[in-house]
């Protein structure tokens, strides 16, 4: 099941807010269509959000009918539009800055199919790169994983969330190929459900033991020695290390510390923003008050009542273990090694 499909002329997109009950696909030919399944969570997850709005990029270059002068101003109001939809996973400027990098140095293309086919090539390339970084990160991971662990995990970092195969559920997934008979416990992931809709369905999909538990059950299978190890995906991870993932991530990771039990983040390096300084400038996006009063069309809170809904937390860089990227595990002095890994090649 993939979350994301090129079809050489429209993209193919999981709607996800579906699963698991339906599987249901969104062929989107506009680039507003692909702003409208990234703004409603059809398509969701940092690496996919990026990849996804690359090949909208591309759509909106498709859609131009004026002359060669006169794309650069309308590829400006495309990506606009994609950068409005979902504040706080860097991937999606990330890939943005990329086809806008490579639109600028095709100045010199004439011929506006020159052009397109040129943005979706880049775009084909994002995802590829996707897949790649996250095989290599499940490698890396895979190193810190001991026998029969039993692994937390927090909404949904696997193969629905990026191009292909997982960041967190990438770590998972090569740790069970290796034989090393681990088994995983899903938080359901209040309000919008990724750990009990998504994270299940892909893990039992895969054959690897998970059992799903609601998200204040933590404290207490940590409490009872349950858990051996958290791993969990990133939006974005600040040049000091704090890191911005799915709300709930920052109670884990204090849980985790208080039981000294080990914490990782995985994630490409396409995560990381060295720009922000700190968690605290990582923007943090409210989703409607809808999702909180109603659980996928019913109604489970007074339809007046106040609502709060943060959709991301950002857990400071003291309580986390390790950073798993393709190029290798980072751990502290995250500000010294985040910017070394950053910089090698
Ligand atoms: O709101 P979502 O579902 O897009 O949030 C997703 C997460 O928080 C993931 O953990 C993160 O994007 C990493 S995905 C590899």
């Amino acid at each position: 099941m993939k979350s994301l499909e090129w079809l050489g002329n429209a993209l193919r997109i999981l709607n996800q807010t579906k699963l698991p009950a339906e599987i249901v696909y969104r062929d989107a030919v506009s680039y507003t269509d692909v702003a409208d399944a990234i703004e409603n969570m059809e398509v969701r997850g940092a690496p996919a959000i990026g990849a996804a709005a690359a090949y909208g990029f591309a759509l909106g270059a498709n859609q131009y009918q004026g002359d060669r002068d006169g794309l650069s101003s309308f590829m400006e109001v495309v990506q606009a539009r994609l950068e409005e939809t979902r504040p706080t996973a860097v991937n999606l400027f990330w890939a943005l800055r990329r086809m806008e990098d490579r639109l600028r140095e095709c100045w010199d293309v004439d011929d506006l199919d020159d052009v397109r086919q040129i943005l979706i090539e880049e775009a084909s390339r994002i995802a590829e790169d996707d897949r790649r970084m996250n095989r290599l990160i499940g490698e890396h991971g895979n190193e810190i994983v001991p026998e029969k662990a039993n692994i937390l995990t927090h909404c949904n970092a696997g193969a629905l969330a990026t191009v292909e195969y997982g960041t967190a559920l990438g770590v998972i997934r090569a740790a069970h190929t290796a034989g090393k008979g681990i088994h995983v416990f899903a938080g359901e992931t209040r309000p919008f459900l990724q750990g009990a809709r998504l994270t299940t369905m892909e893990l039992m999909r895969d054959n690897i033991p998970v059992t799903l538990i609601a998200d204040n059950m933590a404290g207490y299978l940590m409490q009872q020695g349950k858990i051996d190890l958290v791993i969990v995906g990133a939006d974005r991870i600040a040049a000091n290390g704090d890191t911005a993932n799915k709300i709930g991530t920052y109670s884990l990771a204090v849980l985790a510390n208080a039981h000294s039990i080990p914490f990782y983040i995985a994630a490409p390096t396409s995560t990381i923003d060295l720009k922000v300084p700190n968690g605290q400038e990582i923007p943090i996006e409210h989703r409607p008050d809808k999702e909180m009063r109603e659980c996928f069309g019913v109604q489970i809170a007074p339809t007046e009542v106040n609502v709060y809904n943060p959709a991301f937390d950002v857990t400071p860089a003291k309580y986390i273990t390790g950073i798993i990227t393709e190029k290798g595990i980072v751990t502290h002095p995250y500000s010294v090694n985040l910017l070394k890994l950053m910089v090698r090649s």
